[in-house]
């Protein structure tokens, strides 16, 4: 496993190409999944230096608070609700510019301005886990952090157990 990763590139979409072969190579060999995922963690928020990144696993039909890094967060999240719950019920990627124009959003820190959301699906086309990425910037997010945190998103269904059986995530 690398020690510490080194971002190169000044355009986004560098960043993610030089990052992503590093998550890539970080998580090799670890089998662990939520010692995997506490790494993509920490490698997403110091590699694109964004405000707040996490994971909420779904759990008892609701969105539970897993490996995140960034200040202290919201632990539950009801299907429909805010940014992640609305990713959850819609099965979609959801991009918001301005925290303040979505409705419902769910403000964990007022420090957070705009977001993207992405769901991680098991084989049955249930969402398992969703990916919250926060910044401290209005509008920061656009297509090319989707097209990126997609395929990271893949690659984190790659890593989830038991998911062939359709029982959500066992640890
Ligand atoms: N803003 C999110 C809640 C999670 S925190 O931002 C970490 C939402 O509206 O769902």
């Amino acid at each position: 496993m690398a020690e510490s990763l080194s971002v190169s590139g000044t355009t986004k979409k560098e960043k993610y190409e030089s990052l992503l072969p590093q998550i890539k190579a970080l998580i090799e060999g670890e089998t662990d999944f939520i010692a995997n995922l506490s790494n993509i963690m920490s490698a997403l928020k110091f590699g694109m230096d964004f405000f707040w990144v996490g994971i909420y696993f779904v759990k008892e039909q609701q969105l539970v608070l897993g490996p995140f890094q960034g200040p202290v967060a919201c632990t539950r999240i009801q299907l429909g609700k805010g940014v992640c719950g609305t990713a959850w019920k819609e099965k979609k990627t959801i991009i918001v510019e301005d925290v303040d124009q979505f409705p419902g959003h769910i403000a964990c820190s007022s420090l957070s301005k705009s977001e993207i959301v992405l769901p991680a699906f098991d084989k049955n086309s249930e969402v398992i886990l969703i990916l919250d990425v926060d910044s401290e910037h209005l509008a920061a997010f656009d297509e090319t952090d989707k097209v990126y945190l997609e395929q990271l998103m893949r690659l984190i269904e790659d890593l989830t157990p038991t998911l062939s059986k359709g029982e959500g995530v066992k640890f």
